[in-house]
């Protein structure tokens, strides 16, 4: 079989990993060809590609980000679907397997209907995709995140300020919950459950006078309740219609400063946690999804997603993993309250 991999959507630690073990599974086992398009859907659409051979493969897995590069460029409109399926035949691909979040693999969805195989995987480090019990990247970014509260609340203490540490996650708190969960942070504002400054402001002048430190731990897309902190407004909007998020811990800290009348310093960790070496289960996870696919693909399956379902990796059809948002439920962030 002659298989196309791209990588398509926001880089997430792990990416390097699928695409290792694809190469590997196909050649070794299946006597598979692999050709990587570069840059996500901009590849298959310009047909800009390369050959993925074992050597360019084999010692990729520590390696962040992804080598066949990325972008937000979106394939799932009708004419750009008909342009692939025509540079694929061209290319003689038989089977593509595109790795990346909702937007990536919708596209995969469609170009399915429209009669190409693919097989998807997912990938994001936001941890909300359908389907699946987890997404690679975001337990590494976890990890990343973790250690920045942890080493904020050092300084947070030092000078009994207030601290908000802001993480990624535009309609998902998994990273926010997970990180202010291991760092035993003040507290996690999500985008699913609107938070209520005055009481965020009150927790941290309470937990700075009993204890002289105080990390609020906030996703970027989460949202104040009844106020008018609008950090989306004027920024740039991609293919998608994405808006480009992120500075929210900037309005908060200068919030929480005055309603509380306690110092608070902001901290962005931004594309860090996105970026650089996958954590070892992302390493695992990332193999065994990557095998999976190419394995996928000689069973017939298509419109399908590899996903982990408790110990096991299985296939679900793509338009229920894209469907609905995984998003937190608000019982979650609850049942912690205490423990924050
Ligand atoms: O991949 C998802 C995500 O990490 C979101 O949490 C975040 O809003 C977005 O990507 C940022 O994307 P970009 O790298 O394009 O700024």
């Amino acid at each position: 079989m002659r298989i196309g991999l791209l990588t398509g959507g926001g880089d997430c630690p792990g990416l390097n990993g699928v695409i290792r073990a694809a190469v590997l599974e196909g050649v070794r086992v299946h006597g598979d060809e692999f050709i990587g398009y570069l840059d996500g859907w901009r590849g298959p659409l310009e047909r800009a590609s390369q050959p993925l051979s074992v050597g360019d493969v084999e010692d990729i897995l520590p390696l962040g980000g992804t080598i066949l590069g990325t972008s937000r460029t979106n394939a799932g409109r009708p004419e750009r679907i008909e342009a692939i399926k025509a540079n694929l035949a061209a290319d003689r691909i038989d089977a593509l397997i595109p790795i990346g979040g909702e937007d990536t693999l919708g596209a995969a969805a469609r170009l399915a209907e429209a009669g190409v195989r693919c097989v998807g995987v997912p990938k994001t480090i936001d941890n909300d995709l359908s389907g699946t019990d987890v997404t690679f990247g975001f337990t590494t970014a976890v990890e990343i995140a973790t250690e920045a509260v942890d080493r904020a609340r050092t300084t947070s203490r030092s000078h009994h300020r207030g601290l908000v540490v802001e993480v990624m996650g535009r309609h998902a708190g998994w990273i926010a919950l997970h990180t202010a969960l291991a760092a035993s942070a003040a507290a996690a504002l999500i985008p699913e459950v609107p938070f209520s400054l005055p009481d965020v402001a009150a927790k941290v002048r309470a937990l700075v006078a009993a204890r002289r430190d105080a990390v609020v731990v906030v996703a970027e897309g989460a949202v104040p309740r009844a106020d008018a902190i609008d950090p989306e407004a004027g920024r740039p909007v991609d293919e998608f219609g994405h808006v480009q998020v992120g500075g929210i811990a900037h309005h908060l800290a200068e919030r929480i400063a005055a309603l509380a009348g306690v110092e608070t310093r902001a901290v962005v960790i931004g594309h860090v946690q996105r970026g650089g070496t996958p954590c070892a289960y992302d390493r695992v996870l990332t193999t065994r999804l990557g095998a999976a696919a190419v394995e996928a693909l000689h069973r017939g399956q298509t419109g399908v997603m590899v996903a982990l379902q408790g110990p096991d990796i299985k296939t679900i059809p793509l338009a229920q993993a894209v469907g609905t948002l995984k998003t937190v439920p608000p019982e979650l962030l609850a049942a912690h309250a205490a423990l924050l």
